[in-house]
């Protein structure tokens, strides 16, 4: 469907172009090249982290994380069920457990104090995601996290250039990921970074990435890899996509401030806030219906024909098939509830204001139709 305002579409404000063009010339297309490392240490250094390793996407990143920590079979490990579905597949990759966890209503992250009572003798971890680009409480998850001497995995997919507290999203846990799909703040169509202070662990990363070949020795296997890499191509695009990150951020925070002028004191509705202390880089502009009688999907279904794409918030991962046996559903109702009322908006950063009052518009004329 090819709507007049989708929900997401790549930007590029900086030297993509010129850079492709030069990684064709030279001939260094494939996963070994100047714009690989170029990007992992312009990444790392944006993170604050020593090492960054990029790789094929933010599912295998997440993969590579929990491999590189030492997940395995009979392990569980702690995740939201308010996310996106590569989160609990990463897990059951390494023969691992999801158990999941409920959000906390505000940011609709994992709610830290439901944290300590999903712990068990097998928990081996905890995966805290960025939900839309607002940061977890990242604090009280690490102080569980410590308690039970678990480790932690920052899931930063969706909020490259977001902060908690003074740090920049990536230097949060022993492990952050990103993904750089294309409706990313920052994308090189398909790809992600796994981003570690850890040597031991970047060390496994990097290996485990190239089929697990041993560094020194080429073509021997001494155990089983992936091909998990990314191409010098795409590393182009996204070093010249990184280069403007700041920019990137600040549109994307800017069209979320156009939202909540338009959309202000309306009855009925909730924005995702940005809590104190936290800059939400604002991936996707959310919004609950609060009111029981409102039909989300009727709302989603008027904007399409006006031409404005919506999205639905993900289901939570505990109610599909492969992962509902066994869930008691009563422990996860800030999920099930958030997933039925909310919707992303138009979240770009080439969106101009007179789009968003558009928009909003169009969205306050189907949530309130007789009043249009
Ligand atoms: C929270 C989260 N984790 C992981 C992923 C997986 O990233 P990818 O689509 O690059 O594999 C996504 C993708 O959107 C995501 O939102």
């Amino acid at each position: 469907m090819s709507l007049r305002y989708p929900v997401a579409r790549p930007v590029w404000a900086g030297n993509e172009e010129q850079y492709v063009l030069d990684c064709l010339r030279s001939t260094r297309i494939s996963s070994s090249g100047p714009y690989l490392e170029r990007f992992e240490a312009a990444f790392a250094g944006h993170c604050g982290a020593r090492h960054a390793l990029a790789c094929s996407s933010g599912t295998a990143a997440l993969h590579l994380a929990l491999l590189a920590l030492g997940v395995g079979p009979g392990d569980e490990i702690l995740v939201p069920s308010l996310t996106f579905v590569a989160v609990a597949n990463a897990v059951a990759y390494c023969g691992a457990r999801p158990v999941f966890v409920d959000s906390e209503p505000l940011t609709w992250t994992l709610d830290a104090a439901r944290l300590a009572e999903a712990v068990t003798p097998r928990t081996r971890g905890v995966i805290a995601v960025h939900l839309y680009g607002h940061p977890a409480d990242m604090d009280a998850i690490t102080a569980v996290a410590r308690r039970h001497r678990i480790f932690v995995v920052e899931d930063a997919a969706e909020a490259h250039g977001a902060v908690y507290r003074g740090r920049t999203a990536g230097s949060l846990g022993d492990v952050a990921t990103f993904s750089f799909y294309g409706n990313k703040v920052v994308t090189t169509g398909e790809g992600g970074m796994v981003v570690t202070s850890d040597s031991r662990i970047a060390d496994r990363v990097a290996r485990l990435r190239g089929q697990g070949m041993e560094p020194a020795r080429r073509y021997w296997f001494p155990e089983r890899g992936y091909n998990y890499r990314m191409p010098n191509l795409l590393a182009a695009v996204g070093l010249a996509q990184l280069e403007r990150i700041e920019w990137h951020v600040e549109r994307r925070r800017q069209v979320a401030a156009w939202y909540a002028e338009s959309l202000a004191g309306q009855p009925g509705l909730r924005l995702q806030p940005e809590l104190d202390g936290c800059l939400n880089s604002r991936w996707m502009n959310c919004v609950e219906l609060l009111d029981p009688a409102a039909s989300r999907d009727g709302v989603m279904a008027r904007l399409a024909t006006a031409g404005i794409e919506t999205r639905p918030f993900f289901p939570p991962m505990h109610t599909l098939p492969m992962y509902s046996d066994g869930v008691d559903r009563r422990a996860l109702r800030v999920a099930e509830q958030a997933a039925t009322r909310g919707l992303n908006l138009p979240s770009h950063a080439a969106l101009e204001q007179d789009d968003v009052r558009h928009i909003a518009r169009e969205f306050l004329a189907a949530v309130a139709p007789g009043q249009a």
